[in-house]
Parts: structure tokens; C-alpha cells; sequence
């Protein structure tokens, strides 16, 4: 996935800080887009606009991810509160308006609801609502990148601690990265807890890329809205005019690409810096990989979690697992 995306696998697990500052993310967006391939990388697509395009997406026809997960959750519910156990330390990875987890309080009862997402501001907004509707579950709402670790407060229980990682956002990550996270979230459970988490599976490329460029054009908007945020923190000159969207579905590397693509020949400059496109030259932004049922069971296994439970829909679009820490 380059440079950048080595550069955060190689840093040390429990050494890392618990977000980037202003300036290490000027460094970083600075470094991606001087790469020979330009990149972005899909963090930077969720300020308060780019949360919201996101919530519009799973709306979508197109987007079946969103409603086939719900579909799988809401037919499975008993069984998975059943195997996930109740009165667990519900930690949420990427919460967003944490609908999700919300929807399994009734049956997973959790001791503590620990929402975390780089979006603070959202997050805030999410949970205040939510607490109003369930005065009995402590919350503790965490604003930060936990892909960069996972200190939890200490007010964070250790026992019985469910990681909650649904919508196939392990996605994001290159298959090694995606095992280097697991690999921390085993980490920060103990022998009682485990991971529910949601994956999206490999289908028609068709299917998969009008999730990624559908009709109304709602997912062009976010992958686009991703440049006015970077002219915010970087201070570039990005024109959202010069820019457009593309979506692929890279068979041999199993994955969903999102791409901004120079609609003429551009120059973007920032303090310290410039890059030159020619008409037609891309800025990769995101990557979704798509996994087998066995695929995804190997990778769980080599992360160390066990017994795994899946449960799927019909046409076998997406995949939930729950496994545990042992
Ligand atoms: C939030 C990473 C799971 O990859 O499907 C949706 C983000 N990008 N449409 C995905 C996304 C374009 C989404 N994840």
C-alpha cells in the first residue's frame, strides 16, 4: 500500500502515540502525495462533512455492506449475544454514530460501552444522544486513531472486553497490516474476551464496483470531499474542480480502489512543497479488501483468536465472525 502505510506498520505497538498532531500530519499527507503514485490515506476522509457523506453512503442501493451486516445481526442476534456472552466491555472500533452497536445493547447488555473514532466531534454528538437513551450503560467515548494503538484509559475495564469491528473496516488495511491489527487487539483482551467483527466477501466485480461509484454520486462526493479537508491541514491549494472519481476492483490483489483522478494537467502547492499531475494521473485514497469465508477464518486463526463463529446472508454478499481470545 506504500511508503506511508509501511511506515505506520513498522512503528512499535504500545510505543505509539494516541493520534497524529498537526504536524506529523502535514508530514504525512506531504509524503504521500510526493510518492511516485500519489495517496491519501482514508483517514483523512472523515471531518465532520466527510462522517456525514459516509452515513449517506450506507444508504445507498449500490452499498449492500451496510444492510446486509444489519440483515446478518438483527437474523443472528440471540445466538451471537449468546456466544459473544453478556455483561461484556463493549469496545467499538470506528463507532461513527455507533447505530450498530447501539442495536445490540438490548441483548449483549455491556457493563461499559467504550466508542472510539477519529472523528471526535461526531463521536460527541452520538454518544450524547445515546446516553439519554440508555442512562444505565457507562460510556466512554474515545476521539482518536486507534489504528495507530490501543491504550485504553484506565477507567476501561480489562475483563471480558469485546472488540467490536463491524462494516468491513478491517478492509482498509493491506492483509500483513490487517494481521498486525488483529494481532493488537488480541493483545489488549483477555483469556474471556473475543472480536464480533464484519468483513465484506469477494463477488462480481460489477456488484463491487458500483458500491464504490454509485448512481446519485454520494461516494464521489466523499472520496472527493477528502481534498478540501487536506487544503485545511496541509494548507495546499487542491481546486475540487480538477478532480475527479474512480473506483476499480483490483482482482489479483482482492481489493476495491478509490482513486482521484487529474481531470486536466494540475500543479497542487503547500508551504514547503508541490506536486505536479498530468491529465489523467490518480491520487490513491482508499483500499477495501475484499476476503473469502476462508481467507478471513485463516486470518483470524493466525491471529491467535479461536473458535470462530460466522454467520452470513443469503447471496453470501458479507460475512460476520465472532471469535474468541482464548
Ligand atoms: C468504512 C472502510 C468499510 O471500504 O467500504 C465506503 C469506506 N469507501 N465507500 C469501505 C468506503 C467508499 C468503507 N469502510
Amino acid at each position: 500500500m506504500g511508503l506511508m502505510n509501511e511506515l505506520r506498520a513498522e512503528r512499535q505497538p504500545g510505543a505509539d502515540a494516541i493520534s497524529l498532531g498537526p504536524n506529523e500530519m502535514q508530514t504525512e499527507l506531504a509524503l504521500g502525495l510526493s510518492e511516485a503514485q500519489a495517496q491519501i490515506s482514508p483517514k483523512y476522509f472523515y471531518d465532520p462533512l466527510g462522517s456525514k457523506l459516509f452515513e449517506a453512503i450506507c444508504q445507498l442501493d449500490e452499498y449492500y455492506l451496510t444492510r446486509c451486516e444489519a440483515g446478518i445481526f438483527a437474523g443472528n442476534q440471540a445466538e451471537i449475544a449468546e456466544v459473544a456472552g453478556r455483561g461484556v466491555t463493549l469496545i467499538d472500533l470506528g463507532a461513527g454514530n455507533c447505530a450498530k452497536a447501539a442495536k445490540l445493547f438490548r441483548t449483549l447488555r455491556p457493563q461499559q460501552y467504550v466508542p472510539i473514532d477519529i472523528s471526535a466531534e461526531f463521536l460527541e454528538a452520538a454518544v450524547d444522544a445515546l446516553r439519554a437513551e440508555h442512562p444505565q450503560i457507562p460510556m466512554f467515548p474515545l476521539g482518536m486513531d486507534f489504528s495507530e494503538g490501543l491504550q485504553l484509559p484506565e477507567q476501561v475495564r480489562r475483563e471480558r472486553r469485546l472488540f467490536f469491528y463491524p462494516g468491513s473496516s478491517l478492509g482498509n488495511f493491506a492483509p500483513l497490516q490487517a494481521l498486525q491489527f488483529l494481532r493488537r487487539i488480541h493483545k489488549a483482551s483477555d483469556a474471556q474476551g473475543g472480536l464480533l467483527i464484519g468483513i465484506d466477501l469477494v463477488k462480481d466485480a460489477e456488484l463491487l464496483e458500483a458500491a464504490y461509484d454509485d448512481g446519485l454520486g454520494v461516494t464521489a462526493a466523499f472520496n472527493r470531499n477528502v481534498l478540501p479537508h487536506v487544503n485545511s491541514i496541509l494548507g495546499s491549494d487542491f481546486n475540487l474542480r480538477d478532480w475527479g472519481h474512480r473506483a476499480l476492483f483490483n482482482e489479483k490483489q482482492s481489493r476495491v480502489e478509490m482513486h482521484l483522478q487529474a481531470l486536466a494537467d494540475v500543479t497542487v502547492r503547500w508551504a514547503g512543497g508541490s506536486r505536479s499531475f498530468a491529465a489523467g494521473e490518480t491520487i490513491h485514497t482508499e483500499n477495501s479488501y475484499k476476503y473469502t469465508r476462508e481467507r478471513f477464518l485463516e486470518l483470524l486463526a493466525q491471529a491467535g483468536f479461536g473458535d470462530a463463529r460466522c454467520w452470513t446472508d443469503d447471496k453470501k454478499s458479507f460475512l460476520v465472525c465472532y471469535a474468541k481470545t482464548m
